[in-house]
């Protein structure tokens, strides 16, 4: 079975990079991570990485005058490894104009948000201060607009009436790691496909569906 060379780009703990690394132990899983690439070297995701055998690397943004240098080098490093798709999993650095149009329809981002709702940081803050009732994540294509892109799947979560930020932020960064080899596996299977502004899925039932429903909030006695 062909398997789609991904590169996880991460800098922080790794949790959604976890999520991948189980996903692609599965011998059915159409991808497979090449390599795993953090601008920190104190990124605790590089273990789990370094665990399970797959080569790490770490490119520091502040080894770097310019945004540009970093970035190219990211691509000399990603082209060295023949990625076919880049995961930004917790990558907390802007990447250029030059590096994503390079990587155009071949860079994928998750988001803890229903984008277009709460782009940038702090998400979970904000969408209690702004008292919505469904929070969630989505996985999109990455464009030169932050956290703006093509929509390959999303997830919903209940925000419950005594949530905290890091009682939601929990709930949603489980949803995360359901969404988020979902949403690899449907690019490498060739079921979600960039049209225009969307993303078109196809052969999923029910048709059309790139979507995962958290468990229903329990009615209260
Ligand atoms: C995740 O919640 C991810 O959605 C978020 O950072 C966390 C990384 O966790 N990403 C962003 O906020 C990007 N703007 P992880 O390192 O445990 O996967």
């Amino acid at each position: 079975m062909r398997q789609l060379k991904l590169a996880v780009l991460i800098s922080g703990s790794g949790t959604n990079l976890q999520a991948l690394i189980d996903a692609c132990a599965n011998p059915d899983y159409p991808a497979k991570i090449s390599l795993v690439i953090s601008n920190k070297e104190n990124a605790s995701g590089l273990g789990r990485a370094k665990e399970v055998g797959i080569q790490t690397l770490v490119i520091r943004h502040t080894d770097f005058n310019k945004r540009d240098e970093f970035d190219k080098s990211l691509t000399d490093a990603l082209e060295s490894a023949k990625v076919e798709l880049i995961c930004l999993a917790g990558f907390m650095r802007i990447l250029g104009p030059v590096f994503v149009n390079h990587w155009h329809d071949r860079l994928v981002n998750i988001h803890p948000s229903l984008l277009p709702a709460f782009k940038g940081l702090h998400t979970h803050k904000r969408a209690l201060e702004a008292g919505v009732r469904i929070a969630g994540c989505t996985v999109h294509y990455v464009r030169t607009e932050v956290d703006v892109g093509p929509i390959v799947a999303q997830a919903a979560v209940p925000i419950m009436p005594d949530d905290t930020e890091h009682r939601l932020a929990e709930r949603v960064l489980q949803q995360e790691h359901q969404l988020y080899p979902f949403a690899v596996e449907l690019i490498a299977r060739g079921q979600a496909r960039v049209d225009g502004a969307r993303v078109q899925i196809t052969g999923t039932e029910p048709s059309g569906i790139a979507a995962l429903i958290s468990p229903q909030v329990t009615k209260a006695e």
